[in-house]
């Protein structure tokens, strides 16, 4: 060390002093200041220098600035121990940190859950997805042509009584019946080949029990192409119940039935997904009720503009509930919009 001023080693000493003091990074700071800053000691010497006769100043010059080194490194060494002191505090809480450790309160925190509906919407998206179709929208208020006539289903026609309508205050409207609906924008919109799914809302007036509601899901699938026949209804309701009950061994079986949209009409049933011998589910049957198909009726196709000489279709429509009710065992559809906490907080 260069320094040999007796008032220069004094304050070097003072500065160590101070030095092991310091214990924060604000103690520091404030230390820097006092030596180091633009009023602080060194500054203060160096101003004494300029007064100072030559001689003088090249002997006590470097001294100075040798103390101003020294106090500099000594500033910037306790600066990185505290820097490297802090690293290692956080290391060793993090050493501390069990992340499988149970913590009590998190249970007591209520948390949300998804909605039946949107398990098995998501569910059957995932398998028409899966198949090529696309998801389809329509509006939930219709005019009487997009919910009756378009699928074959005049004015005076006995089937309106099979689907008790809301009929809106405005002429002509009312509130869907079905989701057949969609097939009628989908096919008015777009030109075949198309392949949809259309779940949604749909509504009847009709008395509730622990079966029928006033509002309830329905989804349909749509195939329009050439040449479509039974063999592809068959065959896409088949990978289609298979898939929705997870079940590669399920078979399905078709009923002749009505529905003036399609031609021909056909229930469709599969066999019962908790017996094989006859349980009271299936009602001893062994087979379960799942909705109903058909292959395009020519009258509905004409009324989208789809000429029926050269283009067919199939459609299939099942309620979103009774398939709720069959896989989780709900037994009164009135709950699924009951908003009742303790029916939701299940799923
Ligand atoms: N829309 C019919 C109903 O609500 C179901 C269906 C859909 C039937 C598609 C045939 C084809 O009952």
């Amino acid at each position: 060390m260069k320094i040999i001023d007796q008032s220069l080693l004094q304050l070097l000493e003072t500065w160590r002093n101070e030095l092991v003091q310091a214990n924060t990074d604000q103690q520091l700071e404030a230390l820097r200041i006092t030596y180091l800053g633009r009023n602080g000691r060194i500054n203060e010497l160096m101003a004494q220098l300029k007064t100072m006769p030559l001689e003088e100043k090249r002997a006590f010059g470097p001294q100075i600035q040798e103390l101003q080194q020294i106090i500099t490194q000594e500033l910037q060494a306790l600066q990185q121990t505290f820097i490297t002191q802090a690293f290692n505090q956080e290391l060793n809480k993090q050493k501390d940190f069990d992340v499988t450790a149970h913590v009590p309160s998190a249970l007591d925190k209520p948390s949300g859950s998804l909605h039946p509906y949107t398990h098995l919407i998501e569910r059957i998206e995932d398998i028409f997805t899966s198949m090529g179709f696309a998801y389809a929208k329509g509006p939930e208020v219709e005019t009487e042509w997009y919910n009756f006539e378009a699928l074959n289903i005049p004015a005076d026609h006995p089937a309106r009584d099979m689907q008790d309508t809301f009929w809106l205050t405005t002429p002509g409207l009312l509130l869907r019946t079905h989701t057949s609906s969609v097939q009628i924008h989908t096919m008015k919109n777009q030109q075949p080949p198309l392949a949809v799914f259309t779940p949604g809302r749909v509504f009847r007036h009709e008395a509730t029990d622990a079966t029928h509601d006033f509002m309830f899901m329905q989804c349909e699938g749509l195939l329009i192409d050439k040449n479509i026949s039974l063999t592809h209804l068959c065959s896409l309701l088949k990978v289609f119940m298979r898939g929705l009950f997870e079940k590669n061994d399920l078979s399905i079986r078709l009923r002749p039935s009505y529905f003036p949209f399609v031609e021909p009409g056909l229930e469709v049933d599969i066999s019962c997904i908790f017996c094989k011998t006859g349980c009271a589910l299936c009602k001893k049957t062994q087979w379960i009720e799942m909705g109903g198909s058909g292959l395009v009726h020519p009258a509905t196709l004409k009324a989208c503009g789809i000429d029926p000489a050269v283009y067919s279709g199939c459609a299939w429509g099942i309620g979103i509930e009774r398939l709720a009710m069959l896989l989780y065992g709900i037994n009164d559809i009135r709950l699924f919009h009951s908003g009742k906490i303790e029916f939701l907080k299940q799923f």
